[in-house]
């Protein structure tokens, strides 16, 4: 067992109007408020299969910034979702900590770096672009960012620690994982490129966008720790749809007040009638949030529903993204193997929700199960943290692979970019590429 704190390890609706629920693929046009369940029953099918299962990471890994833990990863994106290119350059941010710190304690130290390179391969780092006293939060998690159509950078992240004076500067470690209040915050530069690399200045304010409510979204205050089990309001994901031009922030939460653990969230009538529920799995309350943006500047928002939620089921549905195809909308987010309920189990990978017609949709678990991306067997815990971008190519980081005499070692770099196919509610992993790689990619239609 490691030294010291590691999220790794822990547990960091109404009706239906049309009437076919039968088929992944068929459009159902859902109310306002309804969220499409993952259930115990769809996630029992989780298992490992030639289409899910990414090769073994390569053990001759290079660092991308040798003195940084380097993990979440996102490019900049235009506000239509495709690739941002600022002459000639692609820009990724990472949560970074010093490598002189332990690898468990960087979640606590984390900031938000930022990488530049010309052909999506080779990144350079070019350092944390922001005042960390400006900053909210005691460390910053993921997030997403967007270039404006004025030039602008919108940095969209997750201000962490419990709520005191100076913004969450004061900060003590003692039993932080049950105090770790979680904001969702913005800030914007001006970005400019040159031979020496890219450069954001003109740094704004740092503001918060958006809080848990305690009605959709567990606070702080409603969370009910068990073992080590983390609240969830973060890693916002800024997203424009492209049927109706309206915009959203996507986030992970959990379930606020009065939440219970429905039959629906067991499974089907049938299914149930065998099913025992182990104690304790209603803990488990995880959820896709949403909140609609009011104003140009994504500065107004407002909490809508969750999307999806995972109660009894999953704790954690992290880093929620979505792409788009036609009036196919793919809904992916990460999971790990410990953060299943009681009963359950899954790889730590990437899973993904089908929905037609629209953002709020009846989603169906993928591949029936929900899974997309695992780790293999061999490696259970070698990558984690992928992000499906609108052309299937997934980025994710090296997290802790073991090496050829069954030592894990830690990654803290980016992981070779995988490709996956989408076909309907059914997708594979088909291609790997290079440590990293970004190759351009347009907007979601
Ligand atoms: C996923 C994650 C995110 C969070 C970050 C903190 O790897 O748990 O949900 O923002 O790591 O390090």
């Amino acid at each position: 067992m490691k030294k010291g704190f590691k999220l790794g390890k822990l547990i960091l609706c109404s009706t239906i109007l049309a009437s076919s629920l039968a088929a992944a693929s068929v459009s159902a046009t859902v109310s306002d408020d309804y969220t499409a369940i993952w259930s115990r029953q769809q996630a029992e099918k989780v298992a490992l299969t030639q289409q899910n299962t990414a090769p073994e990471v390569d053990m001759d890994f290079d660092l991308v910034a040798p003195d940084q833990w380097v993990w979440d990863t996102w490019p900049l994106q235009n506000r239509d979702g495709s690739l941002a290119i600022v002459k000639g350059y692609k820009v990724a941010f990472a949560l970074v900590a010093p490598r002189s710190l332990g690898w468990g304690e960087r979640h606590t130290h984390a900031r938000i770096g930022m990488f530049f390179s010309k052909n999506g391969k080779d990144w350079t780092y070019a350092g944390i672009p922001y005042n960390y006293d400006k900053a909210l939060g005691h460390m910053q998690w993921a997030g997403t960012a967007m270039l404006d159509e004025n030039d602008k950078v919108h940095l969209f992240y997750t201000a962490t620690s419990d709520m005191n004076a100076n913004g969450g500067k004061e900060w003590n470690e003692d039993g932080w994982v049950q105090r770790a209040e979680q904001r969702i915050a913005k800030t914007t530069f001006d970005i400019s490129a040159d031979k020496d690399g890219v450069h954001l200045t003109n740094e704004g304010e740092h503001k918060l966008i958006l809080q848990a409510d305690g009605k959709y979204y567990e606070t702080i205050q409603q969370f009910q720790s068990h073992g080590n089990i983390i609240t969830a309001f973060r890693d916002p994901f800024f997203f424009q749809d492209p049927n109706t031009g309206k915009e959203y922030i996507i986030f992970e939460g959990q379930a606020g007040s009065n939440y219970s653990l429905k039959p629906e969230n067991i499974g089907d009538e049938e299914y149930r009638k065998t099913h025992s529920v182990p104690e304790r799995s209603e803990m488990y309350n995880g959820n896709i949030g949403i909140a609609e943006v009011l104003d140009h500047d994504i500065t107004k928002l407002k909490l809508l529903p969750p999307l999806v939620e995972s109660i009894g089921t999953n704790h954690q549905l992290e880093r929620p993204h979505v792409v788009v195809n036609g009036d196919e909308y793919y809904l992916f987010t990460i999971s790990h193997t410990f953060t299943y309920a009681p009963g359950l189990t899954g790889p730590d990978g990437v899973y993904g929700f089908y929905g037609k017609g629209g953002i709020r949709a009846d989603y169906k678990p993928m591949n029936d199960s929900g899974l997309v991306i695992a780790n293999p067997a061999s490696k259970p815990y070698q990558a984690y943290s992928w992000m499906v971008l609108p052309n299937q190519q997934v980025i994710s980081f090296i997290n802790e692979p073991k090496d050829e005499n069954g030592n894990v070692q830690f990654g803290g770099t980016f992981a070779a970019t995988l490709k996956i196919s989408l076909n309907g509610d059914k997708s594979a992993v088909v291609k790997e590429g290079k440590a990293g790689e970004i190759k351009p990619f347009g907007a979601n239609r």
